[in-house]
């Protein structure tokens, strides 16, 4: 069950349907210590099974959204604590299995876990000077919560290794231009007010075939084309099994809006 309150996250609901989490550890430029990644992946656990919320949007302040893995909680760690904690492992233990849909509205820096956070959401937005980078390189260690593969995937091999080797951030704005971020903002308020108006115009939607979506897309990220083309199909062919989609389809031919069953 859900705490009442979160040390590190600020949780609302700023639209119907929208569940907004704030990381909120500012004196710590929302560095991701085990603490704040636990309560984190609780709060997404949470939004994802509370039939009210369609939509999720994580974001962080104007000057952090976040500011890499804890250096502090990891410097003293050992190779065998890390390997026999499987370190960092619970980053990827339960968003990749969030089925509803995740908006990062990325302002501030989002560097190393905190760059490899917003590429684990769905929808990346940003504001134009916000700072992306994986400078784990100049720490001497590598990205470890999966930034040499979502980061490559995002903008190919060349551009990828020039980023990851040297440690260089990137902009917003190129964030924006390389695909990264599927919209840039001029400032942060507009940021976070656009992803809770995209995170609101889906949770109008139908919950059964938002997930659906989002299940096919994602499994464009790891099957070769004809597995993914298959399995699309498939997940097609069940959504003539909802209620929604006759709700959707008759709703059309008699010109109103849906009011759709989520089922
Ligand atoms: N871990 C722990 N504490 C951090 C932190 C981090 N990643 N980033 C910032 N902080 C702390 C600082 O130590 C400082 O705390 P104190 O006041 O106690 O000294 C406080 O947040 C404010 O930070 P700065 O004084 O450095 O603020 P700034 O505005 O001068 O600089 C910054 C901001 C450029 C983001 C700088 O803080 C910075 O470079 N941070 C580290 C970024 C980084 O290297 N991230 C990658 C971490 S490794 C990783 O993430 C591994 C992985 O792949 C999972």
């Amino acid at each position: 069950a859900a705490p009442a309150t979160y040390e590190n996250l600020r949780l609302s609901a700023p639209k119907p349907g929208v569940g907004l989490i704030t990381l909120h550890r500012p004196r710590a430029l929302n560095a991701l210590s085990s603490a704040l990644f636990s309560e984190l992946n609780t709060a997404l656990k949470d939004y994802d099974s509370d039939s009210t919320i369609g939509a999720i949007v994580l974001t962080g302040s104007e000057k952090a959204f976040a500011a890499g893995a804890d250096i502090k909680e990891m410097k003293d760690l050992s190779f065998s604590q890390a390997y026999n904690t499987d370190f960092i492992a619970s980053w990827s233990s339960t968003i990749p299995h969030i089925r509803k849909p995740i908006i990062a509205a990325v302002n501030g820096v989002a560097l190393g876990g905190g760059c490899e956070l917003a590429l684990m959401a769905d929808i990346i937005y940003c504001s134009s000077n916000a700072t992306f980078g994986q400078p784990e390189i100049k720490l001497g260690i590598i990205p470890g919560a999966g930034g040499s593969q979502r980061l490559t995937r995002a903008v190919g091999k060349s551009k990828a290794m020039e980023l990851i080797l040297t440690g260089r951030n990137f902009s917003g704005t190129e964030a924006g231009e390389w695909g990264v971020a599927a919209r840039v903002f001029d400032s942060a308020e507009e940021c976070v007010n656009g992803a809770v108006d995209t995170a609101g115009k889906i949770a109008g939607l139908s919950r059964v075939a938002v997930k659906a979506a989002k299940e096919v897309v994602n499994k464009s990220q790891d099957a070769p084309l004809r597995e993914g083309l298959e399995f699309e199909r498939k997940v097609f062919h069940g959504l003539f099994g909802s209620q929604d989609q006759k709700i959707g389809m008759s709703a059309f031919i008699d010109k109103k809006k849906p009011e759709w069953s989520h089922e």
